[in-house]
């Protein structure tokens, strides 16, 4: 066990025992290694201010990932590489994506600049030329968790489009992965500041000894949860056991009808394999989650086991009849999802427990199923009601009808009440009014800053009319056609 976080930046390995282990990447740059291009904007990984690129050793390749600095506890990035605005440029010119923001005025302020140009670079280095020339939607995406107050973002999406056409700047990765190969440990990583032990396992039989021996330890994943507990709530989160060096909780299994996601899997690298599956169904909502950096560091397993009322995996998970793997001291147990929440942030989770994998069912024939997220934003917002549906439809009738919703209950939540109404009845307009009237009696939903319950409820038999629209047996509608519809009934909705 050694207790020293190693790390390379700015083409040298740093090594660090001697800050708090909940000290963030964001404060270390600006505050220990006065490295202050990388910005702080909101602190909550909200504004993309923060934003920095790591790079780490996975299936013994780099891999090079944008994240928010913000939220990244610093014990988190021992072995791994961590590059800003900074290490962009060299003496004598702009690398091709500051330059290219330059030429298309780009920035003007300049706070969220340093951002944008690192969610710019990630996308730049993710494409070897030559590719087709990049798409908005691609752009979009790796924007995400970019906000600039000032451009009104039309120069920044030229700039992206630009940074292709101008003499490519390559990157050595193979130099990077020699260097990283030498920060790699075996063993255990116990960094201990001020009494405060942050654990990093190698194993689960490592995880499982600490567990044992530090029940009230933190479970710490990708941080994008417990990060906020940190910079916004200031919690004293105790000692901290890391999941993230796990090798056993980052795999990804095929069987003949179930996919295994392990715990630690990032929500993008689980997202993209499950939208493999279900791209109609999925491919909106992964884009939806949050921003393209909260999912390089977030992870399936932190989402289900945070288990936020209005968490955006749980509604679908559920509907799908995917089960959890625990593991503790006494062994594995196995559970349906639905089953795992007990009320408002209580978990059917021992003291000894993590969540190991996801176990999601693949397709079958004759399967219907939807999910859709009702935010205010498109990107980077948390939903005001998430809906999932899925059944058997054969025939025109209904069989396996199972429904789940996040936001209206302390819980992600089945509709016992409307699934039992449309159970094998046949798929139309007569069984779906009957279900709307009963998911009234499956939720009695809150009032907050995001929705009225009134808002939540209509909203919730709209999605339950949209599902019936999408899926109807005689004239199935394409999703955009549905999407006017659901648009002019909701605007009508909130115009009351
Ligand atoms: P962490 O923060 O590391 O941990 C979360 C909790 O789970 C902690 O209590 C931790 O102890 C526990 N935990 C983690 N892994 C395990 C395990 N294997 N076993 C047992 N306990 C475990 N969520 C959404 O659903 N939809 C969104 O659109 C969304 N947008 C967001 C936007 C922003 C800006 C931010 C900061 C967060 C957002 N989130 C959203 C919440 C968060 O990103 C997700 O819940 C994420 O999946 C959490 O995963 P993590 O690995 O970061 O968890
Ligand atoms: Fe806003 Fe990190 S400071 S996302
Ligand atoms: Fe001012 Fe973007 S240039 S916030």
């Amino acid at each position: 066990m050694s207790g020293t976080i190693r790390y390379f930046f700015q083409k040298q390995i740093h090594q660090v025992n001697d800050i708090p282990a909940t000290r963030t990447l964001l404060q270390h740059l600006r505050e220990d290694l006065h490295c202050t291009g990388t910005k702080e904007g909101c602190a909550e990984g909200d504004c993309g201010a923060c934003t920095v690129v790591v790079g780490e050793v996975k299936d013994g390749q780099v891999e090079m990932k944008s994240v928010n600095a913000c939220l990244q506890l610093m014990p988190t990035l021992d072995g791994k590489a961590i590059f800003t605005v900074e290490d962009l440029s060299n003496d004598q010119q702009l690398h091709p994506v500051q330059q290219a923001l330059v030429d298309c005025h780009g920035s003007q302020c300049g706070f969220c600049t340093p951002g944008f140009v690192m969610s710019l670079w990630d996308l730049y280095l993710d494409r070897q030329p030559p590719c087709a020339a990049l798409e908005r939607k691609q752009i979009d995406i790796a924007l995400s968790g970019n906000l600039c107050r000032c451009t009104g973002y039309r120069p920044i999406i030229d700039a992206a489009h630009k940074m292709e056409q101008l003499p490519r700047q390559e990157f050595d990765k193979k130099a990077l992965l020699e260097v990283l190969k030498t920060l790699q440990r075996e063993d255990t990583l116990d960094y201990v500041h001020e009494g405060q032990h942050f654990y990093a396992p190698r194993s689960i039989a490592q995880l499982s000894t600490l567990r044992i021996q530090h029940p009230q330890a933190c479970l710490l994943a990708g941080g994008t949860d417990v990060g906020i507990w940190v910079t916004k709530q200031f919690r004293d989160l105790g000692h901290i056991i890391y999941l993230g060096k796990i090798a056993e909780l980052h795999h990804i299994d095929e069987t003949d009808n179930t996919l295994e996601i392990g715990a630690a899997v990032s929500l993008d690298e689980a997202y993209r394999r499950i939208c493999q599956h279900y791209p109609n169904e999925l491919s909106d909502l992964w884009q939806r989650f949050a921003s393209l950096p909260i999912r390089h560091a977030g992870t399936l397993g932190g989402n289900v086991a945070n288990g936020s009322p209005i968490g955006d995996s749980m509604p679908w998970l559920i509907a799908l009849g995917s089960r959890i793997v625990l593991q503790g001291a006494a062994g594995q147990r196995e559970m349906a999802l639905e089953d795992f929440y007990l009320g408002y942030q209580k978990k059917d989770l021992r003291a000894d427990e993590i969540v190991t994998t996801v176990r999601i069912p693949l397709p079958r024939p004759h399967l219907i199923f939807r999910t859709y997220k009702l935010a205010k934003r498109f990107d980077q917002d948390i939903s005001a009601v998430c809906a999932a549906f899925s059944a058997d439809l054969i025939a025109g009738r209904l069989s396996n009808v199972r429904i789940a919703f996040g936001g209206m209950a302390a819980t992600p939540k089945r509709a016992t009440h409307a699934e039992n109404v449309l159970e094998q009845q046949a798929w139309d307009e007569e069984s779906l009014k009957k279900a709307t009237t009963a998911l009234a009696d499956d939720y009695a939903p809150l009032s907050d800053m995001r929705a009225s319950a009134g808002y939540r409820l209509q909203t919730a038999q709209n999605l339950l009319r949209r599902f019936w629209l999408e899926t109807r047996p005689d004239k199935p509608l394409p999703t955009t056609a549905v999407n006017v519809f659901v648009a002019s009934t909701s605007i009508q909705l909130e115009a009351k």
